[in-house]
């Protein structure tokens, strides 16, 4: 039985949370493969609006069970807000929610490190989200880590100091002001722990074969975007782990030839939080407009989010890597009332048009070139099937599938769950 896949095609924000929130009733299994509370997957339904950010985004259905993965970073201090923040919900979260113990945990340095780390590069700086995910995701490649099955062991604190240890000292070569009270830090992430440590932990690589096995249908979540990726990403401003399908298959341990649908949900916009270059991003009254009616605030810093047109070339360099099968567009209502629409289809690169991405994608390297559309007017927000939708948004989409060479399955048009239109 195949493993299907659900991963974001720009920077992140994509509404991946909702996407998975729809389509759950389809599966057994929910295994989130990489990131960690970096992420903020929303999900809005009965008039709730819920931010998850490590905990993936089936919980809330009865008959799915959740797996954090192997690929994924767990700081337990923002597990636990997680945690409480569902216990009103009656959702049997110790039946349900299943953790692998080969992932990696966020200690409280890991967070003081990645804070020093940004404020030292000055103006070069990432636009970390300061979650802890890189030094994290470098201790685990460094060979230095924790991991969650380490919490089972009886000396698990003698590991814990000798890192938390060693990560002071880094912090101190940082040369930078960072303050903190470590004892207050640590004292939170004990307790967490100990919540942490009533869940269930599991093999999970050996969990999701026997599921496999069974025949039990499962979706894979990935957090971020493709354009984030380590190896694929806009580097050096980009996450720690590989948002791409190939993260899906290290991050919980699937054989590459069980990958079956991969689902790539992309904005009918642009937008980016963070640092890093932004060819398509707005300046003007049309960018704010994206921003204000879109509502593109970070779920998890608050961030305001920069705001463009939707970027064909890099769409299609991640519809490329990621082998993606059906695409969903999310927020096509945000666009609504807009006289014009554009889409950039290729890149001024040194004085020559280009349609591939190139190395460098900085503002000075590369300008865009804008197809121009007509808008659509009408409010989409009430509309449920694909019928009603307008005719210059069909024009839209149809031209979307032409060039990626893909269909595009769901057109959403609201954060609610019902506002999801399936084609
Ligand atoms: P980090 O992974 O928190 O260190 O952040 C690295 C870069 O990825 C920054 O530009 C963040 O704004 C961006 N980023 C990390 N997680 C997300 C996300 O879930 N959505 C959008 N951007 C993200």
């Amino acid at each position: 039985m195949a493993v299907d896949l659900l991963l974001g095609l720009q920077w992140g924000d994509e509404g991946k949370g909702k996407i998975v929130d729809v389509l759950t009733k389809n599966y057994d299994i929910i295994a989130r493969f990489q990131g960690g509370p970096n992420a903020g997957h929303t999900l809005e339904f009965d008039g709730i609006k819920h931010v998850l950010h490590t905990i993936p985004s089936g919980i809330f259905h009865k008959n799915a069970l959740n797996i954090v993965g192997n690929g994924v970073v767990i700081d337990p201090v923002i597990f636990k807000k997680e945690l409480d923040n569902l216990n009103k919900f009656n959702l049997d979260l110790n039946a349900k929610l299943l953790i692998s113990r080969k992932a990696h945990l966020i200690l409280p340095t890991h967070r003081l490190l990645d804070a020093a780390s940004e404020a030292s590069k000055g103006k070069a700086k990432i636009g970390s989200t300061l979650k802890g995910i890189g030094p994290t995701y470098m201790d685990k490649t460094g060979r230095n880590g924790m991991r969650v099955g380490d919490l089972e062991l009886d000396n698990w604190k003698d590991k814990y100091r000798a890192l938390s240890d060693k990560h002071e000292a880094m912090i101190d070569f940082h040369n930078v002001d960072i303050q903190y009270d470590l004892n207050e830090l640590e004292t939170d992430f004990f307790d967490a722990v100990k919540e942490l440590k009533q869940l269930t932990f599991i093999d999970s690589e050996e969990y999701l074969y026997q599921a496999q096995k069974s025949g039990k249908k499962i979706l894979a979540e990935g957090a971020q975007g493709s354009l984030l990726d380590i190896d694929f990403g806009t580097y050096p401003y980009v996450t720690s782990s590989n948002t791409t399908a190939a993260g899906a298959c290290t991050g919980l341990g699937v054989p590459p030839r069980n990958i079956g649908g991969v689902f790539g949900i992309f904005k009918a916009y642009t937008t980016r939080v963070g640092s890093g270059p932004f060819p398509t991003e707005l300046f003007d009254e049309v960018g704010a407009t994206m921003g204000r009616v879109g509502n593109e605030f970070g779920a998890t810093t608050g961030r305001p989010r920069r705001c463009g047109w939707l970027d064909l070339v890099a769409l299609k360099y991640a519809v490329q890597i990621n082998g993606v099968s059906e695409l969903m567009m999310m927020k096509a209502d945000v666009l609504s009332g807009f006289k014009t629409i554009k889409v950039c289809t290729a890149y001024k690169y040194k004085g020559e048009k280009v349609s591939h991405l190139p190395y460098n994608i900085e503002a000075e390297n590369v300008s865009p070139v804008y197809k121009e559309m007509k808008g659509w007017e009408k409010d989409l927000t009430k509309m449920t099937s694909a019928d009603e939708l307008p005719e210059t948004l069909i024009e839209y989409i149809n031209y979307l599938e032409a060039e990626l060479e893909i269909p595009i399955k769901i057109v959403s048009v609201g954060p609610d769950r019902k506002q999801t239109i399936h084609r």
